[in-house]
């Protein structure tokens, strides 16, 4: 019988989840709560007193929340309207054994996506804040001021497409790899790690950076993906690749360059992309960013960023790019679950020929969050999940590693001391089925 390491939980006062528990999530509720205090007034303006009353309403439940959380409350089974509340309080009872699971004492994975969960249950039971989405003013910003990069990302991707031959692999490959650096180096700018501070992208000619950040690239695999990509092409018509997207902002633009990169030199026929459903870890992608990002790049002036812009709008229209709506991906459940909680997503993607997997979070559900041993293969903590070839892009910001060489954790503690959480190191990693 398989023993499976314990999962982390801010129990341990040493932890990055401790202080994530204790420092970051009130931080990030804080915020919350000052943005949604600012909508009592434009709500009494549109719909008069019952407005105010309403926004009054979600303030205190979220003030209410965060009192939860300081305190370290037990953590009680929800009871809205949400359609997936079931699958978060089935969960929640094999946390409750003995005593009842609290902020502090339950599997951190859980914790911290229930907070966005409970988020989103508040909003949800409001009258006129439903679909308002406390972080887009944020994600918006942190685009804007990733423009620089933007624009000369967008003028790399236009010269690299006038001048590479389709047939010429070798270039090809050279470019695949340029730019599944920029999508994995586009996961430094989460605003969750940063507790919704400022964190857009700081270096302005992101391609250029790429051979500098080659050491800090721990696991690299990006070899096996293109030869993986090369192999289906040549063995079936329509190549299908599915993107789980993580952050909004500067990311998803990387990870719609590469989309871009991958679709105009035939390397995959269609690419499915995987939003959130609710507003999640401040910055991850809902679709109403993906439109909101992708009208303001439409009517941008700077010309290669515009055309770029239109172009991927032409894609969502013609069905070379589709993007794919599932409640599962703001559950709770590590990624060894998906068939048992989500068999259709599950089956969907056994029918893909690669799924990238972005960000840390996505990378902390298909390790399950488990306090593994370094050494450990990603195939193992992967506990069965292979619908398909996967790899994960993942810079580190939580400390849950796996794949690395005997030894290799504790040279790298030497080197520096946050290693797993500052964002600094990355990895490509896959398990390619054959
Ligand atoms: O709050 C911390 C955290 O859970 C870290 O794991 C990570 O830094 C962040 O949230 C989410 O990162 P990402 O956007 O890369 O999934
Ligand atoms: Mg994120």
């Amino acid at each position: 019988m398989e023993t499976n390491p314990s999962p982390l939980s801010a129990k341990h006062e040493s932890s990055f989840a401790y202080g994530t528990v204790k420092d970051r999530m009130p931080r990030i509720l804080t915020k919350v709560i000052d943005v949604c205090h600012k909508q009592i007034q434009s709500s009494k303006e549109c719909f008069g007193e019952d407005g105010r009353k309403d926004a009054i309403d979600v303030v205190g439940k979220l003030s209410q929340l965060r009192s939860e959380i300081m305190t370290d409350k037990p953590l009680f089974a929800l009871d809205d309207q949400l359609k997936d509340k079931e699958a978060w309080n089935k969960r929640l009872q094999q946390y409750s054994n003995d005593s009842p699971a609290s902020w502090f004492t339950a599997p951190w994975l859980y914790v911290e996506c229930f907070m966005y969960r409970r988020i989103a249950g508040v909003l949800n039971s409001s009258t006129y804040l439903k679909t308002f989405d406390p972080f887009a003013e944020q994600k918006q910003q942190s685009l804007m001021q990733s423009m620089t990069a933007v624009e000369n990302l967008a003028t790399f991707l236009h010269s690299v497409k006038q001048s590479v031959k389709v047939n010429d692999t070798a270039m090809l490959k050279q470019f695949f790899v340029d730019f599944l650096q920029v999508s994995l180096w586009g996961n430094k700018c989460d605003l969750s790690i940063s507790a919704g501070e400022e964190n857009s992208q700081n270096v302005s000619e992101p391609h250029k950076n790429l051979e500098a950040l080659k050491k800090f690239i721990l696991i690299d695999y990006s070899n096996d993906v293109w030869n993986l990509i090369l192999k289906q092409k040549k063995r079936k018509d329509q190549v299908r690749i599915d993107v789980v997207l993580d952050n909004a902002g500067f990311e998803l633009f990387t990870d719609l360059v590469l989309c871009e990169f991958l679709l105009f030199f035939n390397l995959a026929d269609v690419i499915i992309i995987h939003p959130k459903c609710i507003p999640w870890f401040v910055s991850d992608v809902n679709a109403s960013d993906l439109n909101w990002m992708l009208s303001y790049l439409s009517s941008c002036s700077f010309e290669e960023v515009s055309q770029l812009s239109t172009k991927l709008q032409e894609r969502f229209k013609d069905g070379s790019m589709l993007l794919m709506k599932n409640d599962f991906w703001t559950l709770p459940d590590p990624f060894c679950l998906m068939n048992e909680s989500s068999s259709e997503l599950y089956k969907y993607f056994s029918s893909s020929d690669l799924v990238l997997f972005k960000g840390d979070l996505n990378y902390r559900k298909l390790v399950g969050d488990l306090d593994w041993p370094h050494d450990t293969s990603f195939k193992m903590a992967l506990r069965h999940f292979s619908p398909t070839s996967l790899c994960s892009l993942r810079t580190l910001k939580a400390d849950v590693v796996v794949g690395l060489k005997p030894g290799q954790a504790k040279l790298l503690a030497k080197e520096c001391k946050e290693w797993m959480v500052n964002g600094q190191y990355a990895v490509i990693e896959s398990n390619i089925i054959c």
